[in-house]
């Protein structure tokens, strides 16, 4: 599976709509879910949580710490028809440390490489880990190297380095992705260390300069807030990376719209699809009213398809404005 451009996993965003969305900009991307944990996925209402269509190849990734019941979760994914499903080892929120997973797993390599060794043995599909470099004060190279060569030594071949500490307490999520210095260093040295694995760099990448440069040492890039807030990014990036054709902006907005329409009449209400639209014409003029239009009438009760139709009337293509 091609790992050279992933949108990163992000609660709150990267949901089955958002991936949808994002498909139709970039064919060749990997597409990371939101944080499941095992439990709700084993406890909760599976189908549902699971549910996708039109996102492949997607990435599940689970939050767990529990050897067995991660198995089982991970089973469920593979069923579920995800190409990959990843482990959660960089989340430092408060709410996933009491639960003992994310970030603060990094902590206790013996056991993700158990948790590792369970989820491998329960599916066919690659099993990746997701970490950040260290935390807290563990934040020597040594640290991560031993970190990874625990689970390299379970057989992970495929790591997304978020590639900065997360520090466990003190900072809330939001600081935790920019006070900790961004350390690309400690992936390029893990990554000559560990010529047989793949060590996806992710933190801080937004430009299409970067992907270039970065490509040129890593084997993939993860990218996150830059896609999120201008998904036409991914459709540029699809572009100069993999030498497709340049989607249309429109063309996408059309299949994504009709999406729309299929999931409204199955109950989901347009301000869980049309969020993800904020950022599309992000650069054009309008952008700003059209973003306006959207946040202020998507969350009416009674919102339809319609309101993308009138949010999209603010936008003037460059060539009638220049
Ligand atoms: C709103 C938001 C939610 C996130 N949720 C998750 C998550 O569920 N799992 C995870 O591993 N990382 C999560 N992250 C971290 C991202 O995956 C990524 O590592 C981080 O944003 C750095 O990449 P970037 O600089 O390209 O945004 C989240 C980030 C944001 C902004």
């Amino acid at each position: 599976m091609q790992r050279t451009l992933c949108v990163a996993p992000m609660m709150g965003c990267t949901d089955r709509h958002c991936r949808f969305l994002f498909r139709q900009l970039s064919p060749n991307a990997l597409l990371y879910s939101e944080m499941l944990t095992s439990s709700a996925l084993i406890h909760g209402d599976t189908d549902r949580l699971l549910e996708h269509a039109g996102d492949e190849p997607a990435v599940l990734q689970l939050g767990g710490s529990n050897p067995g019941e991660l198995a089982r979760a991970a089973k469920l994914v593979e069923q579920a028809g995800y190409q990959e499903v990843n482990l959660n080892c960089g989340c430092p929120s408060d709410r996933v440390q009491q639960g003992g997973i994310g970030a603060c797993l990094m902590g206790e390599p013996a056991l993700v490489a158990e948790c590792f060794r369970a989820m491998s043995e329960a599916v066919s599909i690659p099993v990746t880990i997701k970490s950040r470099i260290g935390i807290d004060d563990q934040d020597n190279y040594e640290f991560f190297r031993d970190f990874v060569l625990h689970i390299h030594d379970a057989g992970c071949r495929h790591f997304q380095v978020h590639a900065r500490k997360a520090v466990l307490s003190g900072l809330s999520p939001k600081e935790n992705r920019e006070i900790p210095p961004l350390r690309y260093d400690y992936v390029r040295q893990i990554q000559q260390e560990f010529p047989d694995t793949e060590f996806v760099l992710n933190g801080g990448i937004a430009t299409i300069e970067q992907v270039s440069e970065l490509l040129q040492e890593f084997p993939g890039v993860m990218l996150g807030r830059a896609p999120y807030s201008n998904p036409y990014l991914l459709a540029e990036l699809e572009t100069h990376i993999f030498k497709t054709e340049l989607v249309d902006r429109y063309v996408a907005l059309s299949h994504y719209r009709s999406y729309m329409v299929e999931q409204e009449a199955k109950g989901v209400h347009i301000k869980h699809m049309a969020k993800h639209l904020l950022g599309l014409f992000t650069g054009l003029p309008g952008a700003r009213a059209f973003r306006r239009h959207l946040s202020t009438h998507m969350f009416q009760e009674d919102a339809t398809v319609s309101v993308i139709d009138d949010a999209v009337a603010f936008i003037r293509p460059l060539s009638e404005v220049s």
